[in-house]
């Protein structure tokens, strides 16, 4: 593909977004930088770029090949994707199998519970407000997405966590939670989007519990750049 990279665009916590000589594509670059709790904590981790866009790559390919329309096209070298240009969605769509996290904090129930069956949650796409809870019918009440998109959201991302609850379980890990982002195509067309990475995932080794995701940043943990390299292991075989 011959396809030229022009100025960015979007300069990302994780990725900075560049234009392309095609107006139907663009071009993803994957950093070390990481933040958590909305840039209050920063920092880097050695490699991540380059292991978050292996496991995006393959992940993606799995989901295609399972039905999930996504806007990954191809990587173009170890750190940059070329990817179908769509309007994001301002929703973060969460799905969770064991307590963690926010859910944990929010509702005072012990980090760990499993839960009777999937939970998916929408957030609000809004730094200055901190990303906060909303409902599907919120989300619509103020224009973010039609009834038929957050029941598209809820369907796909249920389907997202059987195929990926399942293919991890086969790597040692188990899937406890992650976090979606869907684009939509000029004529409407919802596709994943963005990144599936230990970055926006939680994974615990089966058997030991250890984490191998961002919390290890998030909570001063250690050994963050040697569990994103054994997520990349077990993910790409690699
Ligand atoms: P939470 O427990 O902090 O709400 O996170 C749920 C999942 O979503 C977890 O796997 C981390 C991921 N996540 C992101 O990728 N980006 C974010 O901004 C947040 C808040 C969570």
């Amino acid at each position: 593909m011959s396809l030229k990279i022009l100025d960015s665009f979007y300069e990302g916590k994780a990725k900075t977004l560049f234009h392309t000589s095609d107006p139907t594509l663009i071009v993803q670059y994957f950093k070390d930088d990481a933040t958590a709790f909305n840039r209050q904590k920063f920092g880097q981790i050695v490699g991540k770029g380059v292991v978050n866009l292996a496991i995006t790559k393959a992940l993606y390919k799995l989901l295609e090949s399972k039905g999930i329309p996504t806007h990954f096209v191809e990587a173009l070298d170890e750190r940059r994707m070329v990817s179908r240009k769509v309007e994001i969605v301002p929703l973060e769509v969460v799905v969770r199998n064991r307590v963690a996290g926010t859910f944990a904090k929010r509702y005072a129930v012990a980090e760990g519970t499993i839960l009777p069956a999937p939970i998916v949650e929408f957030f609000l796409k809004k730094d200055e407000l901190g990303d906060p809870l909303i409902t599907a019918e919120a989300a619509i009440a103020i224009g973010l997405a039609t009834p038929h998109e957050t029941a598209e959201l809820d369907r796909l991302a249920r389907k997202v966590n059987e195929i990926l609850k399942a293919f991890f379980l086969t790597v040692g890990v188990e899937l406890i939670d992650f976090k979606l982002e869907f684009g939509k195509l000029p004529d409407g067309t919802l596709l994943l989007a963005d990144e599936i990475s230990p970055d926006c995932c939680r994974f615990w080794e089966v058997g030991t519990g250890k984490k191998l995701d961002k919390d290890r940043f998030r909570q001063d943990l250690g050994g963050i750049e040697d569990a994103y390299q054994d997520m990349l292991k077990r993910v790409t075989g690699g």
